[in-house]
């Protein structure tokens, strides 16, 4: 479904942010891209929706396709009506409007029925949000502005769910109920999942492949159990030490699960 291959991704001409990427979202799978802080999570999920140029970013050299279009150059509004919906770092809510104002923004490319459905469907979703379609979206909890973040993004109707770190700042508890409302999503919808996340213990519950990303440059990559079951991922990523033995990133480069792509 998304294809992306050996993207090299720049800032300003010059900060190479990402190196060399190639990753593979198949439909109906949820696939998490984990990687520790700078690793170019972000500029990949930018790089699928548009938003790069708004930051002086650009691929400048491999491709990045979906449903075997290309995206690139594509503005983020055309790329939401292919199909696809991010839920950025942070959240970005319009704080100063109502919840229900915020859900509309993210509807704005269906009818009227569609949107009235989706809403429905949000609220059957994360039913937290039913007597708070009011309330100004600044003022919910950390979890409830998430909800509304992740409602936002299925009110365009996407077939590709993109989120950047949805369990960021957020007590455990609220992200285990988001969590299990993603795999309901995936389960009951079929929604294809692309999820960044530091949390690699979560993601790799949730999810079905994995890629490590570090320094601009897959590292790993594999279905979810063998990532959890790779020593160094273990011990760098899950924090086991299985049996005192300590890891490093180069010790997993030559035990990479599956070359999936020609070099
Ligand atoms: N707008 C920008 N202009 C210049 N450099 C940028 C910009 N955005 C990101 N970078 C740089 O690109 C690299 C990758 O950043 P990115 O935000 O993609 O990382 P990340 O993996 O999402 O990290 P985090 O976990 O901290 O969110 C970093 O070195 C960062 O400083
Ligand atoms: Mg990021």
């Amino acid at each position: 479904m998304l294809q992306i291959r050996n993207a090299r991704i720049l800032y300003g001409r010059a900060i190479e942010a990402v190196r060399d990427v190639s990753l593979d979202v198949a439909r109906g799978r949820v696939v998490a891209l984990l990687g520790t802080n700078g690793a170019g999570k972000s500029t990949i999920l930018k790089a699928v929706t548009g938003l790069l140029a708004s930051e002086d970013g650009e691929v400048v050299s491999g491709s990045v396709t979906f449903e075997g279009q290309s995206l690139l150059g594509q503005r983020p509004d055309a790329v939401m009506r292919h199909g696809i919906a991010l839920v950025p770092e942070g959240r970005r809510l319009f704080t100063k409007l109502t919840v229900r104002d915020n859900l509309v923004m993210g509807g704005f490319i269906r009818s009227r029925g569609d949107f009235s459905a989706g809403l429905d469907s949000v609220i059957a979703l994360f039913p937290a949000l039913a007597n708070k379609l009011d309330r100004t979206a600044g003022f919910l909890s950390g979890g409830e502005q998430q909800m509304v973040a992740i409602g936002r993004a299925l009110l365009s109707g996407p077939r590709l769910l993109m989120l950047d770190e949805p369990s960021l700042g957020l007590a455990p508890l609220i992200v285990e109920e988001i969590f299990a409302s993603l795999r309901r999503l995936r389960d009951e919808r079929g929604l294809t999942i692309l999820v960044i996340e530091q949390n690699a213990r979560l993601a790799l519950s949730l999810a079905d492949d994995g890629y490590i990303l570090e320094n601009g440059r897959i590292m790993l990559d594999g279905t979810a159990a063998e990532l959890a079951a790779n020593p160094v991922i273990r011990s760098l990523y899950l924090g086991m030490t299985d049996g005192g033995t300590r890891h490093n990133l180069r010790d997993a480069a030559p035990m990479r699960q599956r070359v999936r792509w020609p070099a």
